[in-house]
């Protein structure tokens, strides 16, 4: 298949000019607009309860899931289900995962966008003056069986906890799935019946380093070009949301995930859901974790805004598109936020 969205992403992020030119330290910061930097929302996280939705309050539960990503874009869910040691261990094998050699983390190096696994690095954009110090390991995981044999044998448990924490994670994601649906007066399946495979993006940021550069990110402002990318944190925080024009804190919360609203959401909602700008800072003291998966379409899935949506008040915003256009259309569009959708738009030339 051809390369994921968050790979052509991170791609466009540390190579502007996508494939055709060589690597470059230089990236899109300078095509960022100007945000509220230092202004801080005190805003809170709507918080899902998951397994409410199994029961009587379900309607109640599918309207408040629908609140959030049309109001916030984004919210927590508590009661998902993903035992705690499933979590404790996906986490420790990423810990054991970046604290080896850099030779041997540097084994799952490759430029290639195709590779089903990948390790990104940290870099300098020397001309904005700031370091980016995300390190990932990026790697397709569904079905298990067809990808596990590229995953890392170091550490030892990383196959096992890894296809736990994600068989886990994708049974709550096709849950939300079911309920976003509904939200949208959708089929309960619409979204699933499109999907194809699933993704997953371990994130470590250490603790900052002395850097001369004016500043330090763990990764920069950006929207998920995905349908929604379901967020582990550790404990450490760091996330932020923009949120009404204002960076928000999006802290841990113990035993839950964050949920974002990605760009393909955005389409397939006809623009009812936004897809949510959002970025991470580094700690000083700390090192931080956190596990960003996804399952995205197959890539004849028709990702314009479904017939229901539309109406002489709610016009089309996109036009039918596949996924396998949209991805093509990432390598072609530099973009971090969803101007990745602007050619799909009905009034796009
Ligand atoms: C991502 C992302 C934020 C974080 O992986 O797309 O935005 O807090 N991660 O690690
Ligand atoms: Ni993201």
């Amino acid at each position: 298949m051809s390369a994921t969205m968050l790979q052509v992403a991170e791609d466009l992020h540390a190579f502007p000019g996508a494939k055709h030119l060589p690597p470059t330290y230089k990236d899109l910061i300078s095509n960022l607009p100007a945000l509220p930097e230092a202004e801080a929302s005190d805003g809170s996280i709507p918080i899902i309860d998951l397994e409410a939705l199994h029961g009587p309050r379900r309607p109640e539960i599918v309207k408040q899931l629908g609140q959030a990503c049309q109001l916030q874009g984004f919210f927590a869910v508590k009661n998902h289900g993903i035992p705690r040691p499933t979590v404790d261990s996906i986490f420790d094998t990423t810990r054991e995962f970046f604290h080896q050699p850099k030779e041997e983390r540097m084994k799952f190096y490759t430029p290639d966008p195709n590779s089903d696994i990948r390790l990104m690095n940290a870099y300098k954009d020397e001309v904005a003056n700031v370091y980016v110090a995300r390190e990932s390991l990026k790697f397709h995981c569904h079905p298990v069986e067809k990808y596990v044999n590229k995953w890392p044998t170091n550490p030892p448990s990383f196959r096992k906890s890894a296809a736990e924490y994600l068989t886990n994670v994708r049974r709550v994601e096709i849950t939300l799935f079911g309920a976003i649906s509904e939200s949208l007066g959708l089929e309960t399946d619409y979204i699933e019946k499109k999907l194809g495979g699933h993704y997953v993006s371990l994130n470590y940021y250490g603790a900052c380093e002395q850097s001369n550069l004016e500043l330090t990110y763990g990764v920069r402002a950006h929207t998920d070009p995905t349908i929604i990318t379901i967020l582990l944190q550790d404990e450490v925080p760091g996330l932020q949301a923009l949120s009404e024009g204002k960076w928000m804190d999006v802290n841990p919360i113990p035993d839950t995930v964050v949920v974002h609203v990605g760009d393909l959401l955005q389409a397939i909602s006809n623009h009812r859901f936004k897809s949510l700008l959002h970025q991470a800072m580094v700690n000083c003291e700390k090192e931080r974790m956190s596990i960003a998966s996804y399952c995205y379409p197959s890539s004849d899935a028709m990702i314009g805004p479904p017939e229901k949506l539309i109406d002489s008040d709610h016009p089309a915003v996109y036009k039918d598109f596949t996924f396998k256009e949209f991805s093509e259309q990432m390598w072609k569009v530099i973009a971090f936020d969803d101007a990745r959708l602007n050619s799909f738009k009905c009034s796009a030339a």
